[in-house]
């Protein structure tokens, strides 16, 4: 296929080099945005008396022929083509002959290439989005049934605190929020059009930005030509949201693949999101939670890669730039992917309350309740936490815990002690005494959760 810029060049492109430079095989994802762009540029031009009326007609019904063969199947992508802007335009002249070689007035690929990607993901920002409230649903639901689930709550991965496995969980929930908010507030910046900024400068032809703007569903124009062809910003901007996005489903999955093992068996997942093993008959692997734990790890690179490619570059638009697409489109995808399995893993996830409840039976987590229990009753908690410290040591020595220490033995550490102890630090009293906001009682997570409902109305 000959260059469009073969003009000035007596030799052609070197086969090899004509590959490296290609980017068709991944901004061909961006076809019907590039024809959207294309459409609104076209009638501006009409509008501003750039183009006639009729070139324009031809030019728009060009494009919906491209975009409705494109969808259909009958117009395949060709690879030879520099990328998919070429592809576009090299196709619309082949369909209505002279007319589509004036579209490229007054623009360059640099702004269509900016314009195209700040459309592309902005729905894709949306369909996340979307993915993440799913994700958000299947954690509040699983908290509903489980906002009296007593289970140990952990610092240091020891047992701390007696809490509900449904407060644990929706602690993942208002990650998730944050989450939104953040892609939310990234898409407010990048809802800018650069559209007419062309190669760099502007240009000499009388056109409308905002016009093309407002067609395009943008909030506004960028400011300044240079920053509108060169800016990344925005892609920086919601692959850093994705890599925290990422950080919070990676703790949660590994959440998971301990809560399944056999030693914590709070979990179990269905079979329809677990695995087997070729040589273990008994095994039953959590592989999509570690596959989302271990993908964390691509979107981080994807991060890093952008960043490391735009820090070195001058003003305008450099080649490098090519290189933000793929990073952005794999964060995309893995983000994506990583949503829609783990929504409904969670949502099919039988949560073992017998078992959350025996491993908080466990390790003194009522430790700190009984040490409150003689602060009320006028200990300086610093004397009382000692005390049950002591407590705590012998009971380990006997074999005992605090809950059938019996009450002579109490007594011996502090006259303060009385039959009601066991009462204050039974586990149900632990959890829900907790009734401080965003505490661990029933009735304190109940109202975490409305909060949640109403938050994914916003
Ligand atoms: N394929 C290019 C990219 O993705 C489009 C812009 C090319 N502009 C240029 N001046 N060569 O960045």
């Amino acid at each position: 296929m000959e260059k469009m810029w073969a003009g000035r060049f007596q030799k052609t492109l070197d086969k090899t080099a004509d590959d490296f430079n290609s980017s068709i095989r991944f901004d061909c994802r961006m076809y019907a945005q590039d024809i959207k762009g294309s459409m609104a540029h076209a009638t501006m031009l009409a509008r501003q008396g750039i183009l006639s009326q009729t070139e324009t007609d031809k030019i728009i019904d060009g494009l919906a022929g491209i975009l409705a063969d494109i969808e259909n199947g009958t117009l395949t992508f060709d690879m030879q083509a520099e990328d998919i802007h070429m592809f576009i335009d090299a196709e619309l002249t082949k369909r209505i002959g002279e007319a589509g070689k004036r579209l490229h007035t007054a623009r360059s690929r640099n702004d269509q290439v900016a314009v195209d990607i700040r459309l592309y993901l902005r729905d894709e920002a949306e369909e996340i989005i979307e993915l993440i409230k799913e994700t958000v649903k299947a954690i509040t639901a699983q908290a509903e049934e489980n906002a009296a689930t007593i289970a140990p709550g952990y610092t240091h991965l020891q047992r701390a605190q007696p809490i509900s496995f449904g407060h644990h969980l929706l602690a993942y929930a208002m990650m998730l929020l944050r989450d939104i908010d953040r892609i939310t507030d990234a898409k407010k910046r990048m809802n800018f059009s650069p559209l007419g900024s062309c190669a760099l400068a502007g240009t000499t032809y009388p056109t409308d930005r905002a016009f093309t703007a407002e067609q395009l569903g943008f909030d506004g124009v960028m400011q300044n030509s240079i920053d509108g062809v060169s800016d990344r910003d925005f892609c920086v901007e919601l692959l850093s949201a994705f890599a925290l996005l990422m950080t919070h489903l990676s703790r949660l999955s590994e959440e998971i693949v301990l809560w399944s093992s056999w030693e914590f068996k709070f979990v179990e997942l269905d079979d329809s999101y677990t695995t087997g093993s070729s040589i273990m008959p008994q095994k039953k692997n959590p592989d999509m939670a570690e596959l989302i734990r271990g993908k964390t790890g691509r979107v981080y690179g994807d991060l890093m890669a952008l960043l490391t490619t735009l820090k070195g570059l001058p003003l305008a638009y450099n080649k490098d730039m090519q290189e933000d697409k793929e990073s952005i489109f794999d964060a995309i995808d893995t983000v994506k992917m990583c949503l829609k399995v783990l929504a409904p893993m969670l949502a099919t996830m039988q949560v073992s309350k017998e078992n959350t409840y025996r491993a908080a039976q466990k390790g003194f987590i009522n430790a700190t309740d009984l040490a409150d229990y003689l602060t009320k009753k006028g200990l300086p908690f610093r004397s009382a936490y000692k005390t049950v410290g002591q407590i705590v040591a012998e009971c380990i020595e006997k074999g005992l815990v605090l809950d059938n220490f019996p009450i002579e033995q109490y007594r011996k550490y502090s006259e303060l002690f009385e039959e009601d102890l066991y009462a204050e630090i039974s586990l149900e009293t632990c959890v829900n005494k907790r009734n401080s906001l965003g505490g661990a009682s029933e009735q304190s997570v109940r109202a975490q959760i409305e909060w949640v409902k109403k938050e994914l109305q916003k």
